[in-house]
């Protein structure tokens, strides 16, 4: 247990636009970049790539205007060209769960068409498969995509925090947690980016609601901003370099994201190395120059010019150096450059095999909510199929990132031509309303049958890009639906398809719930293969499913007033919360089931005693004690047992999710460093190791911790501390040297409790309360209280003296 004097030690110390633009050459392969960039007069030429010196070279020999050119889109997907220079722009695209490349008019908001490609699960879908080798399969296919239909920047992952479950974009989005949003997102990245195309890590920062997003201002306290919203950011940043990092919307403590130097450069370069460029989201740039200077080097899409001229302006009148534009003209060259020379003019891809990829990812996501021995199904069971869902599974969300998917593949449809599957479809899913007959032909198919499965979950209208949702519920018929169907027969399972949370009044009275998220095209095959266990379910969630909305930490504030948005529940953001205030939630973050039972045992840490620069190895044996092959996802949380410093009880700080034959054991191995135990310390302005002890919690879920080790970590870095005369004697607790030359003052204040009280007047018992009152209360007053309260004894010369000792400690 830490001691009370480390205990008291303080570290005093929508949219809004659409552009309407013609795309050149826009089909598949039409384009062809045969030379990267070449120079006329011979300097630089041909197709080889070039060098830094050659990209140096070429934007000398470029105008003013033409390197302000060079900062903004050409239209709304195409970076420009400078022909004069045979510069070539790229094509970016949306992203993140598939290629959203149009082909005709273009737009950022999902409105116009694209061209046929394939809808792999969604961000939330794929983040609770916790299993990175999957995403970066996936991330491969998609970079694949893109070679063939020569985009040369995908606009994804998207890493923003779940703060709330309203969100109306969560769905594009991994998880509430930033250590797996940042594992996650890395894969994604690396695959892509293996196929020498770019990806874009969005919405840098703080963009966690869709309402106002182009004008609120998240204010959000340093510490919060580093732990949780910056975090996915920076180890996406540092393990995967993604090529570009999109700025969001949104302002950050009252400055836009698209002109803020602490986060674009500061932190984003300096701190982390990013070394690609930083793009606007598609209409953020607010005072172009501000943001040029401050580290936004292309603005997209185009502002048709005015912005480029704004640049011409700033740098002709001397208020921007030209430098900062040469900078980032030579950024932007240099990464798009990076996709125009490993141009794959004659890449193509197999979309049969990506429709079957997009099923297998998503029947390893989805989540086994709850299963009382109902699932998997017989094959030879009488079965309803009721809802729309079962004929037309929502498989994406609205807005930049919807996929124009070459097929979707349905459970009605997969299923179609057994004997033994009904059909009804229940409710409509273009408005909320209770249709009776709908429901009477529903119960009547239930009835009949020996399980119903219910396909429930979110309409299009009720979560999209561009506004939030009101509320957490499902359509009200939905939940009529359900619970006529309850009425009438006990064997249910609700399988859902919704992008984040709902709230689930009948989860007591169905036998199975099975979350789908927003599966991708092919999620018909798989939601069929794992109902009737040819796949064995080992998704995780990756966030909290509150009970209601308002139990999220986010409520009270969520919205904002006006253009404000305080995020005051801080560091304390989903199970963080959760845990801490210790609530019921509907399921945790990580649960989620299987058709098979595992055993953990043999849980053991490298040291007991470590200090922060050590590296901590722990291990853990893993058993399938069930009938069928499975796979589980091993869960690591580090939680501080007692720390000075307000913190979650645990956060997530490793996971590794594996494969196991009925019978079969494997070890799991993690290494955990400094950061698994730190904390950000705004004083030092770095991460920091408070000398104690640590749970090292490993578990199925984060409220199902099945083995516990406790180990010790020393700090090394001593935290500065400046005594005064307003320290409080607790501060000076913590340096047990300080506080035996704080005796005197001490004895001079704790004699004013005494005074009048004496042995022979007071009993024992009385005694010790009294001694026990006076510690708690000098405690927590400050050295001066001893020429305050003192006794007399104590003067200011004497205090300074005891100071300056104490301060050379
Ligand atoms: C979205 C981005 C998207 C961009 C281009 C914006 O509205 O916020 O995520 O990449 O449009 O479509």
């Amino acid at each position: 247990m830490k001691k009370l004097s480390v205990l008291l030690t303080v570290f005093l110390a929508l949219g809004q636009f659409v552009f309407a633009a013609g795309i050149k050459d826009a089909g598949p392969q039409k384009q062809q970049h045969g030379i990267a960039i070449a120079v006329e007069d011979g300097e630089v030429s041909g197709s080889e790539s070039l060098s830094p010196i050659d990209i140096k070279k070429l934007i000398s020999q470029m105008t003013l205007e033409e390197k302000a050119g060079l900062c903004s889109g050409r239209n709304v997907w195409f970076t420009k060209d400078v022909e004069r220079l045979n510069v070539t722009g790229i094509m970016v695209s949306d992203g993140p769960h598939g290629l959203r490349k149009q082909a005709t008019g273009g737009d950022h908001l999902g409105v116009s068409g694209s061209v046929a490609a394939v809808c792999f699960p969604s961000a939330a879908a794929i983040a609770a498969s916790f299993d990175r080798d999957l995403i970066r399969t996936m991330g491969e296919a998609l970079g694949d995509e893109c070679q063939a239909e020569d985009v040369g920047i995908i606009l994804g992952p998207g890493v923003n925090i779940k703060r709330s479950p309203i969100c109306g974009r969560n769905f594009e989005f991994l998880s509430e947690d930033p250590y797996l949003s940042a594992q996650m997102a890395t894969d994604y990245i690396q695959g892509v980016q293996s196929k020498n195309v770019g990806t874009s890590l969005k919405h840098f920062l703080a963009n966690n609601q869709e309402y106002r997003r182009m004008s609120s201002s998240s204010n959000i306290d340093e510490r919060t901003l580093r732990e949780i919203y910056l975090a996915p950011f920076e180890g996406a940043v540092i393990n995967a370099k993604p090529w570009t990092v999109m700025c969001s919307y949104n302002k950050v403590n009252g400055v836009y994201s698209s002109q803020n130097p602490l986060y674009l450069t500061d932190i984003l370069r300096d701190e982390w190395g990013f070394d690609g460029y930083v793009v606007s989201d598609w209409g953020a740039v607010s005072d172009r120059v501000e943001s040029l200077k401050s580290g936004l080097e292309l603005e997209m899409p185009s502002s048709r010019g005015i912005n480029d001229k704004r640049i011409v302006e700033a740098v002709k009148n001397g208020s921007l150096d030209e430098k900062i534009l040469d900078r980032a003209v030579e950024r932007i060259l240099t990464v798009n450059n990076r996709y125009l020379d490993n141009r794959k003019p004659d890449a193509t891809y197999d979309k049969e095999e990506h429709h079957q990829l997009a099923g297998k990812i998503i029947s390893e996501s989805m989540v086994l909510l709850k299963n009382d021995d109902i699932l998997p199904l017989k094959k030879t069971d009488n079965i309803a199929f009721i809802g729309k869902f079962a004929d037309k599974p929502r498989i994406q969300g609205g807005g930049s990132s919807h996929i124009n998917s070459f097929k979707v593949t349905s459970a009605l449809q997969v299923m179609e031509g057994a004997p033994n599957i009904t059909y009804a479809k229940g409710y409509d899913v273009e408005q909320d309303i209770i249709d009776e007959a709908l429901i009477r032909e529903a119960v009547e198919a239930a009835k009949r049958a020996d399980v119903a499965v219910v396909f429930a979950g979110l309409p299009d209208i009720f979560e999209s890009e561009g506004y939030d949702r009101s509320h957490m519920s499902l359509p009200n018929c939905q939940n009529k639906l359900i619970s006529e169907i309850i009425a009438v027969q006990p064997n249910i399972v609700v399988v859902l398809h919704n992008g984040s949370p709902v709230e689930m009044p009948w989860v007591n009275d169905v036998k199975g719930i099975l979350e789908l998220y927003l599966g991708g095209q092919n999620v018909g095959q798989a939601t069929v293969d794992v109902l009737f266990g040819d796949v064995n379910p080992s998704g995780k969630l990756a966030e909290t499913f509150p009970i209601k909305l308002e139990d999220n930490p986010s409520y009270l504030f969520y919205f904002g007033e006006k253009d404000i948005v305080e995020y005051r529940e801080g560091v304390f953001v989903g199970y963080r919360y959760y845990d801490k205030k210790d609530l019921d939630v509907l399921f945790p973050f990580g649960h989620g089931l299987s058709y098979t039972t595992f055993d953990y045992s043999n849980l053991t840490v490298s040291a007991d005693n470590i200090k922060d620069t050590d590296v901590l190895t722990v291990k853990v044996d893993i058993t399938n004690t069930g009938q069928v092959a499975g796979k589980e996802v091993v869960q690591l949380y580090v939680g501080d047992k007692e720390s000075t410093v307000i913190r979650p009880i645990k956060e997530l700080k490793g996971f590794e999710k594996i494969s196991l034959n009925p019978g079969e054991t494997k070890t799991v191995s993690f290494d955990l460093g400094k950061r698994a135990f730190a904390y950000y310390n705004t004083e030092i302005s770095d991460w920091h190791v408070e000398t104690g002890e640590f749970d090292i919690l490993v578990g199925k879920s984060s409220r199902d911790i099945v083995s516990k080790k406790t180990i010790h970590v020393e700090s090394t870095v001593a935290l500065p501390v400046v005594y005064t005369i307003n320290s409080s004697f607790a501060d000076v607790m913590v340096n047990p040297k300080a506080m035996e030359l704080c005796k005197p003052l001490w004895d001079a204040v704790a004699a004013l409790f005494n005074e009048g009280e004496t042995s022979e007047q007071s009993s024992p018992e009385k005694q010790a309360i009294l001694a026990e009152m006076t510690a708690n209360m000098v405690k927590v007053m400050p050295l001066r209280a001893a020429i305050n309260f003192g006794d007399g004894s104590i003067s200011f010369e004497q205090l300074n003296d005891i100071l300056d000792k104490i301060n050379k400690l």
